[in-house]
């Protein structure tokens, strides 16, 4: 199965992009479905379809031979998977003096529908359902804290939800709730509300595996040829870099054509130039599709199979069109290295720190996990140059690892040794 993630600022053709790709590869035999991570739905809009057309949210609508939507909702994403765990939070902040509706409504946090989305992906996955999955995603901030998820949630849950911790706290709980009740306003959680989020994190269990492979994920990114936009694509692009995803194209939008000739639009078609020559720099070698501004909005499936055409050509849209690992590790006249692709970043702005076996690299508000071969894990990391927008950090052995080879077991050290920023 192939993932596909669509993503870029507000307003520059995510939704446009994903659908019309969904036609496209529905007309080429593959069983698609666009999925609508993005609050603000426009796919069934896009393909001009009522919204009571819909079937019932949680299960995708049939729009076509081989072509499916979906959008997630979260009201009903709440009603079944998160209902006992929602309770519990709207109770707590109820208790701290909320009024019941809008303890309610804050108790749906941030993020509980990008969880909710990954968990179809995950479901529609293991039963092998479609063949393509295209995901419309929230404007590129939101999207980013959706990439993140999985592998915080790992994290956490690796930690502090491990089986025996978990099955404990749920025991206390269980024999203490009537006790702590009655004297404590604030009550424990129900058995059920530990069993919720047990199963969450079973149902999304693998996820982070599936995202950061580029054989079956990758991600286009939409933009369109002026300034603003273009830094908000350079920090997603650094981002997915991060976390490991693969950005297989770059999708310029809304491009002048070449007979538009009328002196209003004269400084706008310079600046596009002059933008497009810089994105060819920012983003070689992942390729760059680029889309003309159509004479009209992109509404239904006419213009969507129109706008299929002008981005894919005779191409693909199911396949992967470039597939660099972000992470490699090896050796360098016997030193060894991890080399990162991680454009736009300068030696000053990495800040990293070895943690256990990971190694933690800080790139301004992003942080990212990275566990190490076990034969790193006993090194410690040096210093982080950057060399033709690789990150190249090297490690060095330490006096345990000297004496009893790079095997043994990592020495622990304070977080600020190893810190590289001045
Ligand atoms: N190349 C294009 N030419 C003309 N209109 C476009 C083009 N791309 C997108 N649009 C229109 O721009 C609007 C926003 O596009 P949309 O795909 O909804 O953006 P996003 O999902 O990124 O917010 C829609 O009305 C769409 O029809
Ligand atoms: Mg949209």
């Amino acid at each position: 199965m192939r993932i596909i993630l669509h993503t870029g600022k507000g307003g520059v053709g995510k939704t446009s992009v994903a659908s019309s790709t969904g036609v496209e590869l529905a007309r080429r035999g593959y069983k698609t479905l666009v999925m609508s991570v993005d609050p603000a739905h426009s796919v069934a809009d896009s393909f001009d379809l009522g919204r009571r057309l819909l079937a019932p949210a949680g299960t995708p609508t049939k729009i076509r031979p081989n072509l499916w939507i979906q959008e997630v909702d979260i009201q009903k994403e709440v009603g079944r998977h998160w209902k006992h765990v929602h309770g519990y939070v709207a109770s707590l902040l109820n208790i701290s003096g909320l009024n019941e509706i809008l303890a309610e409504e804050l108790a749906i946090f941030p993020g509980m529908e990008e969880v909710s989305s990954l968990m179809y992906i995950n479901q529609y996955m293991r039963e092998d359902t479609f063949d393509v999955i295209l995901l419309d995603c929230a404007p590129t901030a939101e999207s980013l804290r959706f990439i993140s998820i999985p592998n915080t949630l790992q994290w956490y849950m690796d930690r502090i939800f491990s089986d025996k911790l978990f099955t404990l706290e749920r025991r206390v709980a269980k024999v203490m709730r009537p006790l702590v009740n009655t004297f404590s306003p604030v009550p424990l959680p129900e058995d059920e509300c530990f069993q919720q989020v047990k199963t969450l994190y079973e149902n999304l269990r693998g996820i982070d595996k599936v995202l950061t492979n580029p054989e079956i994920t990758t991600v286009r990114l939409v933009t369109t040829p002026e300034k603003m936009v273009l830094k908000e694509t350079q920090r997603a692009f650094l981002f997915f870099c991060l976390y490991g995803m693969t950005v297989d194209a770059v999708i310029v939008n809304r491009l002048l054509p070449e007979d538009v000739q009328d002196r209003f639009f004269k400084g706008w078609k310079s600046t596009q130039e002059r933008h497009l020559s810089t994105i060819g720099e920012f983003f070689a070698p992942v390729p760059i599709w680029k889309i003309p501004l159509f004479n009209n909005e992109i509404l239904g499936l006419r213009e969507l199979d129109r706008l299929g055409k002008a981005i894919y050509g005779s191409r693909d849209p199911a396949l992967v069109y470039y597939k660099e690992s972000p992470y490699r590790f090896g050796q360098v006249d016997g030193v060894y290295q991890l080399r990162m692709k991680l454009p736009f970043v300068e030696t000053e702005d990495v800040d990293m720190f070895k943690h256990g076996d990971e190694l933690v690299v800080r790139v301004g508000a992003f942080k990212r996990h990275i566990p190490l071969p076990q034969r790193m894990s006993s090194l410690e990391p040096e210093k982080a140059r950057v060399e033709n927008g690789d990150v190249i950090i090297t490690f060095h052995k330490t006096e345990v690892a000297d004496a009893a080879g790079a095997s043994a077991l990592p020495p622990v050290r304070p977080r600020e040794a190893v810190q590289t920023r001045k």
